[in-house]
């Protein structure tokens, strides 16, 4: 293990300061069991540590970044942006500039509102879809995570619709909980019985779904569930509320619309629209957004919504993900680490599976598929703690949760995927090799 002593004095300073030492729970590492990885700077693939170490980055800042870390064009454009003033509050040209762009890019996006964070964005989408209904309602699935508003953090009940729902924080009161349904991931029969069910099936504002779901891991949604949720959510004049925060010009330039032949009422992006700086956004059909003020009776707002900073980060972002071969490339480095530890896999039939979809992927141990919750609860967490801290020793950064995605920017290079490849397979080898 590399020397760590400066991550570990600042580490212990910030306990002082800051609950748990940290600003955003995972990042803490404790369930990996080790002092967290301190940043100092970053370059291309690479987090280097307050120490000088170097670590190969498969975290990417959760997903955002899909050009690496600190991209010339971007940093050179931002800094431009940053000479004209970094904050008005007054209306600036480039917010129409990014809203075009992402509304050329993904079809059925109408009109769209710019706001700071995927917490800001889900929240506000499901005041509108409360506003325009006129219903109360909420549904989420299992293992899907839409960010902190109070009505998200619900876990489900026992049983399917005699649900009883439980808050899945402390501080949210039970009269908000009771506004949420939470239901089974994949599961056609409980999304039939609620849309059926006599206490429900008028009262639903919206159903809100991560396409492919990667805050349990990597778990797609199956065309069959998605069909039926577009099928069920239309007869019911419910809205269907995409959150495509991670999914959003990740697993292809239009989003998880171009997996699914299904096209939600409302969507939510984050993280690549912002390439790094604070960007969510929330839009979709042109009547629905129209109810927010100053057009409509839905308030929501926000003092740093549209930053110019902001948004010239997330143009340049969108702008460069269109580059002729961009997903493809993205691909070819993700089966350079991939298909080989997945040709393994099956050839020994260890009790091991990857998922993914586009650049993002969870190594799930100690099971051969998820599909839901249910199934991400019973994987190896142990496993992965070990995985975690042999990579972290070799200078490779994954995920500190078994119950991530991880992520390969377009700044990964061959020799870093190669490298983290036989790393992996090694540790499999030791470890899972009797699991079958
Ligand atoms: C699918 C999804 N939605 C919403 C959020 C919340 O975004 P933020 O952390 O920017 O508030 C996240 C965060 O990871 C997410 O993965």
């Amino acid at each position: 293990m590399s020397s760590r002593p400066q991550s570990q004095h600042i580490f212990d300073q910030m306990n002082q300061h800051i609950p748990g030492g940290v600003n955003s729970p995972v990042r803490s590492c404790k369930s990996m069991g080790q002092v967290p990885l301190v940043a100092d700077h970053a370059y291309r693939d690479t987090v280097v540590d307050v120490d000088g170490n170097a670590y190969i980055d498969f975290c990417c800042s959760w997903g955002a970044l899909i050009h690496g870390h600190a991209h010339p064009t971007i940093l050179q454009a931002v800094q431009a942006r940053m000479h004209k003033g970094t904050s008005f509050g007054i209306t600036t040209a480039i917010e129409g500039e990014l809203a075009r762009e992402m509304i050329q890019l993904v079809d059925s996006v109408e009109k769209l509102r710019f706001v700071s964070s995927g917490t800001e964005a889900t929240m506000s989408a499901a005041r509108l879809a409360r506003g325009f209904t006129r219903r109360d309602t909420i549904v989420k699935f299992s293992g899907n995570y839409h960010g902190h508003a109070d009505f998200f953090l619900v876990q489900a009940g026992s049983g399917l619709i005699e649900l009883s729902p439980t808050a899945s924080s402390a501080g949210i009161p039970a009269d908000i909980v009771k506004h949420t349904v939470c239901l089974p991931y994949n599961d056609c029969q409980a999304l039939k019985e609620l849309f059926s069910h006599p206490s429900y099936r008028d009262c639903i504002a919206a159903v809100i779904i991560e396409p492919v779901a990667a805050n349990m891991g990597v778990v797609p949604a199956s065309r069959e569930f998605m069909l039926l949720l577009r099928e069920l959510t239309a007869k019911a004049k419910t809205l269907l509320i995409f959150d495509e925060v991670i999914t959003g010009f990740r697993v292809g330039k239009g989003g998880a619309q171009e997996l699914y032949p299904v096209t939600p009422d409302l969507f939510c992006f984050g993280k690549i629209i912002g390439a790094g700086f604070p960007v969510a956004a929330f839009g979709g059909r042109g009547d629905v957004m129209d109810y927010l003020a100053p057009l409509g009776p839905v308030y929501q707002a926000g003092t740093l919504s549209g930053n110019p900073v902001a948004m010239e980060a997330g143009l340049q972002s969108l702008r460069l993900l269109q580059q002729p071969q961009f997903y493809e490339e993205l691909e070819r480095k993700t089966s350079l680490l991939l298909d080989p530890i997945e040709e393994v896999i099956v050839k020994h039939g260890w009790n091991v599976c990857i998922q993914r979809k586009g650049s993002m992927f969870t190594l799930f141990l100690g099971t051969k598929a998820v599909r839901n919750m249910e199934d991400a609860l019973k994987i190896d967490v142990e496993g992965y703690g070990r995985l975690f801290r042999i990579l972290f020793s070799q200078g490779i950064y994954i995920p500190p949760s078994a119950h991530e995605a991880w992520f390969i920017s377009a700044a990964h290079e061959d020799g870093h995927l190669v490298q983290t490849r036989e790393a992996v397979l090694s540790f499999l080898e030791e470890n899972f090799s009797n699991s079958i």
